[in-house]
Formats: structure tokens, C-alpha cells, sequence
């Protein structure tokens, strides 16, 4: 036997060892639709985030690109429900769907803010606009999010 011999068993290892970790865990409840659309807000948020610390106008284009990244995932949110209304009683589910929209629709003009500010390069405005995102997720967290 030489070395050669091994090598299909040294390539799955090989596999195993670098992309095994980066599988899910199995035991996790698959992503909802929901999660799903916000964790992709999620990733432009951070992005735009970090890109607003210094923009340039030169980069105005791929700010754009991520503010319409945030306004899809927000539009797909408005039309889903989250998993809370279902641990409510069922005459209180409409109104926490309803409390849901109204939120999801600030969140939506919010985006819209922050859209014209950075076509206008109003990076000031654009970092406050942002802040007000922010703001709008912690608090539609805290009312709309199951508790883990
Ligand atoms: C840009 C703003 C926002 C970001 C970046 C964001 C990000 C996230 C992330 C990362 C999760 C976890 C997803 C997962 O692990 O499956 C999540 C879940 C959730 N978010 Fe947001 N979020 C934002 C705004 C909002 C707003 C404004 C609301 C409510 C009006 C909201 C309601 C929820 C709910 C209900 C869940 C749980 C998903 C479910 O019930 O199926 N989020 N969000």
C-alpha cells in the first residue's frame, strides 16, 4: 500500500474537517420564512452599516443596492406572520397581526428615508436614518419575537 491508496479517505476527511462545522446544527428548528427574509436584512444592515462610518460617493451605487436589499426583505416581511401569533389566544392573534403591519410599514418608510438620503449624500442624515432602523427592530423585537 502506498499513500496514494489513502487518498479518497484523506479527501473526506479532508471535507469533514472544513465543512462539516459550518453545517447548521441539526437539533436548530428550521428558519421560518420570516427568519429567513430578516436575517438577509440583517446582512445588509450590517454591511451599510460599516460602509456609512466613511462613504464615498464612488460607493453610492452599491449603498443603494443594500438599502434595496433592506426595502425586498422588509416588503417580504410585511406579507408573513410571525411565529408569535400562534402562542397567542385566537381572539387576540388579528390584532397582534395588524400591530405586526403597522410596524413593518414604519420600518418600510424608514428604508424609504434612508434611500433618498444617500442618493442625495446626505451621509449625516443617512447615519440617523439608520439609527432609527435600528431602534425600529429592537422595539419589534421585543413585541413581536418569541422569547428564546
Ligand atoms: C432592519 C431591521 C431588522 C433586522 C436587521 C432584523 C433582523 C432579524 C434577525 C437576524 C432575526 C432572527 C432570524 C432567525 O434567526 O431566524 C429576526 C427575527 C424576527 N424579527 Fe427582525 N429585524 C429587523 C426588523 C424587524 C421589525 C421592524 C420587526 C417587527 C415589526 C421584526 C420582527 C421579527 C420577528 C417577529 C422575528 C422572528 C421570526 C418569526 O417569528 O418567524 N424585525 N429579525
Amino acid at each position: 500500500m502506498n499513500w496514494r491508496s489513502h487518498l479518497p479517505v484523506l479527501t473526506v476527511l479532508f471535507y469533514l474537517t472544513v465543512f462539516a462545522p459550518a453545517q447548521a446544527d441539526p437539533a436548530a428548528p428550521p428558519p421560518t420564512p420570516l427568519g429567513v427574509a430578516m436575517k438577509q436584512m440583517s446582512g445588509a444592515y450590517k454591511e451599510l452599516s460599516f460602509d456609512l462610518q466613511q462613504p464615498s460617493d464612488a460607493n453610492k451605487a452599491h449603498y443603494l443596492s443594500l438599502a434595496g436589499t433592506l426595502k425586498t426583505g422588509a416588503q417580504t416581511s410585511r406579507g408573513l406572520v410571525p411565529k408569535k401569533a400562534a402562542t397567542l389566544p385566537p381572539d387576540q392573534q388579528a390584532t397582534m397581526v395588524k400591530a405586526y403591519q403597522k410596524s413593518m410599514d414604519d420600518l418600510i418608510q424608514q428604508i424609504g428615508a434612508l434611500t433618498q438620503d444617500i442618493q442625495n449624500s446626505q451621509w449625516d442624515d443617512a447615519r440617523k436614518a439608520m439609527a432609527a432602523i435600528k431602534q425600529q427592530m429592537i422595539v419589534g423585537h421585543k413585541d413581536f419575537r418569541v422569547k428564546k
